[in-house]
């Protein structure tokens, strides 16, 4: 057992119970909700104070499955080409079918954007998107990062429509909502250590 206090404790045990949720009810992120998650991901370590991170918001259904089919097509286009693909076959039938969501048909999608010109903006927007997860997990909500959806946003349409402007680049893409059923846990080997040196005087 770790030696941790009561409050560390209930984060240790909120970051144990994190996971990637991929079944959605419908039922929408209120405003409120969806306050608490962007001022806990604007609480994370930023390189150089800069916060360059900016937010997008969708909950519009119809754009979601837009955004979607557009990300599938690219997908298609672009990534069936990498050799270094391990899943191919199983993401490429899902890819296919036309009912498959790649955002599981969950009700929220909030893009974490970063300022280009920023230093080190890509780490800081990661590190907004674990505290955001991690309070949704708190706050029995569940979320994914869909890395699927980024080539979606370099098409000029949909940034336009999402008023991403030049100067930001769309960093992390994740679904917030309330989980349809129950999730497993997804296994991890220990952590590699690949050197330890204890001196003792
Ligand atoms: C950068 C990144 C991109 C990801 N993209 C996707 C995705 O497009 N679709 C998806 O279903 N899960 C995606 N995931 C979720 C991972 O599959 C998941 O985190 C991993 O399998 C571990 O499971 P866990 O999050 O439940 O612990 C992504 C995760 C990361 C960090």
């Amino acid at each position: 057992m770790l030696p941790l206090d009561d409050t560390e404790k209930s984060i240790y045990e909120t970051i144990l119970a994190r996971r990637s949720v991929r079944s959605y009810q419908p039922q929408i992120v209120d405003d409120v909700t969806l306050c608490v998650l962007l001022e806990a991901a604007v609480r994370a370590p930023t390189a150089m104070h800069r916060e360059p991170w900016a937010f997008v918001i969708i909950q519009d259904k119809s754009l979601l499955l837009t955004i979607s089919n557009r990300a599938k097509a690219l997908y298609f286009a672009e990534e069936h080409q990498k050799e270094h693909h391990n899943n191919l076959t199983h993401f490429s039938q899902m890819f296919n079918s036309p009912d498959f969501n790649i955002f599981y048909d969950a009700s929220t999608l909030i893009l974490i954007c970063g300022k280009k010109s920023a230093p080190f903006a890509e780490a800081d927007c990661w590190l907004a998107a674990e505290n955001m997860m991690l309070v949704a997990c708190a706050m029995d909500l569940g979320t994914c990062v869909i890395g699927y959806a980024l080539p979606a946003f370099n098409d000029a349409d949909i940034r336009n429509r999402l008023s991403i402007t030049d100067d930001y680049q769309v960093v992390a893409p994740i679904i917030v909502g309330y989980q349809r059923g129950k999730t497993t846990p997804s296994p991890r080997k220990a952590p590699v250590i690949l050197f330890k040196n204890t001196v003792i005087n």
